[in-house]
C-alpha cells in the first residue's frame, strides 16, 4: 500500500488527494497548520462528492476514498510516507523552505514531487541534499479530470525518480509525458506563445476577438481560441507566466502590451466579468482568418523547437497538447 502525504491541499492538493485515494492510496494531507489540513479533507472529498451527483464516480467509491483521507499537523508528520507531493503557493522562497524540511524529515528512499507550474525543479532540487529524489510532476486543473501529468526531470534528477514518477502517474490512472525542464514545459510554453502572438496581430488592428475565436476553433484542432482561454485561465495568472517566458525565450513572447494594462485595470477575465472578450459583447459575424493562420503557426513552431532543444519527442508533445489543452490533433502532427 502506498501512503502519499500532500503538502499544500489548496485547488491542485485537494484534487491531487482525492486521485490518490480513489487509486486505492492512502494519504495524508498537511497544510500550512491542522486546521487548513483538515479543510483541505474536505475540500477532496467535496471533489469526490461532486463527481458521484455528476455520475463520474461511484458512490461506494466515494466513500471508500474519503476514508482514506488524513488532515495530519505539518510536514514532520510526514516522516514514513513513499511518496510526498507538494502543492504550496507558486513562490520560489516557500517552496525552497518546505523543500529543505522535506528533505530533514522525510525518509531518504521516499520519492519527492512537486507540482510547480514553472519554477525550475533544479532550483527546488539545488536547495536539498538529494536534488537526485526530487521529480516535478505538473498535474491540469482539476485534476480528478485532467489526464495528462508532464513528469519534469531537473538537471540532478536520478532515472530511477523519473521511472518511479512515470509508475506513480500511471497508478493515480494519468498520462505521464516526459519533459526535460524548461521554461513553462510542454503545454503551457506551446500555447502561451500562440496566445502572445495571436494577442501581437490582433493589437492596433480592429480585430474582432469573438470572430477571431471562432476561426481559429473552425479552422484547427485547439477547443477554445486565444482570447476566450486567456479570459478562462485567468488574466493575472496567464501574464505572470507570459512575462517569466518572455523574460527566458525573448519576443517571441511579447503580446504588445495586450493583458498587462488589463490586469492592473482589474479586469482578470471569467472571473471578475471582464477580460479579453467582455461579457455581453455582439456574437461575431466576419472571420478572422489572420489571427487564427498567426496562432497554429506560432504553436507549430513552439512545438517544433521543444522537439529540436529536445523537451520532449515529437508524440509526446503532440500528446500533451491534446490531453493538456483538449487538442483534437497534436501541433507536429497536423504540420
Ligand atoms: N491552480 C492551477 O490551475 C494549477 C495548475 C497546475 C499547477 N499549479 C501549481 O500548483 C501549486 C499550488 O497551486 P494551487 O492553485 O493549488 O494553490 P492554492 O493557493 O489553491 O493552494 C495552496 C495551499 O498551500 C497551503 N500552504 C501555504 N503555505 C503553506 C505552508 N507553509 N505549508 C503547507 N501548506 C501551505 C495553502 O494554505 C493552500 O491550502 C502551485 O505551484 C501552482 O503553480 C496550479
Amino acid at each position: 500500500m502506498t501512503i502519499v502525504g500532500i503538502i499544500g491541499a489548496g485547488t491542485m492538493g485537494a484534487e491531487i488527494a482525492h486521485v490518490a485515494t480513489v487509486a486505492g492510496m492512502d494519504v495524508l494531507v498537511a497544510d500550512a497548520d491542522l486546521d487548513r489540513a483538515g479543510q483541505g479533507v474536505e475540500r477532496a472529498r467535496a471533489i469526490g462528492a461532486r463527481r458521484v451527483e455528476r455520475g463520474r464516480l461511484d458512490p461506494a467509491a466515494a466513500d471508500a476514498a474519503a476514508r482514506r483521507l488524513r488532515a495530519v499537523a505539518g510536514i514532520d508528520d510526514l516522516a514514513d510516507v513513499d511518496v510526498v507531493i507538494e502543492a504550496v503557493p507558486e513562490d520560489l522562497v516557500l517552496k525552497t523552505a518546505i523543500h529543505r524540511r522535506i528533505d530533514e524529515v522525510v525518509r531518504p528512499d521516499a520519492l519527492v514531487a512537486t507540482n510547480t507550474s514553472g519554477l525550475s525543479v533544479t532550483a527546488l532540487g539545488d536547495a536539498t541534499r538529494m536534488p537526485s529524489r526530487l521529480v516535478g510532476l505538473h498535474f491540469f486543473n482539476p485534476a480528478s479530470t485532467m489526464q495528462l501529468v508532464e513528469v519534469i526531470a531537473g538537471a540532478a534528477t536520478d532515472e530511477a525518480t523519473i521511472t518511479r514518477a512515470t509508475a506513480l502517474a500511471d497508478a493515480l490512472g494519468k498520462t505521464p509525458v516526459r519533459v526535460r525542464e524548461c521554461p513553462g514545459f510542454v503545454v503551457n510554453r506551446v500555447l502561451v506563445r500562440a496566445m502572445a502572438e495571436a494577442y501581437r496581430a490582433a493589437a492596433g488592428a480592429p480585430v474582432d476577438r469573438r470572430a477571431a475565436d471562432a476561426t481559429v476553433v473552425e479552422g484547427g484542432p485547439a477547443p477554445m481560441g486565444p482570447f476566450a482561454l486567456g479570459d478562462l485561465v485567468g488574466l493575472d495568472v496567464l501574464e505572470s507566466i507570459r512575462a517569466d517566458l518572455e523574460a527566458a525565450y525573448g519576443d517571441r513572447f511579447d503580446d504588445s502590451g495586450t493583458l498587462a494594462p488589463l490586469v492592473a485595470a482589474g479586469d482578470l477575465g471569467r472571473k471578475s466579468g471582464r477580460g479579453l472578450v467582455p461579457d455581453g459583447d455582439p456574437a461575431p459575424t466576419g472571420t478572422e482568418p489572420v489571427v487564427a493562420a498567426v496562432y497554429y503557426a506560432a504553436a507549430m513552431d513552439e512545438a517544433r523547437r521543444l522537439a529540436d532543444e529536445g523537451v520532449a519527442s515529437p508524440a509526446d508533445i503532440d500528446l500533451a497538447m491534446c490531453l493538456g489543452a483538449g487538442w483534437s490533433d497534436g501541433p507536429l502532427a497536423s504540420s
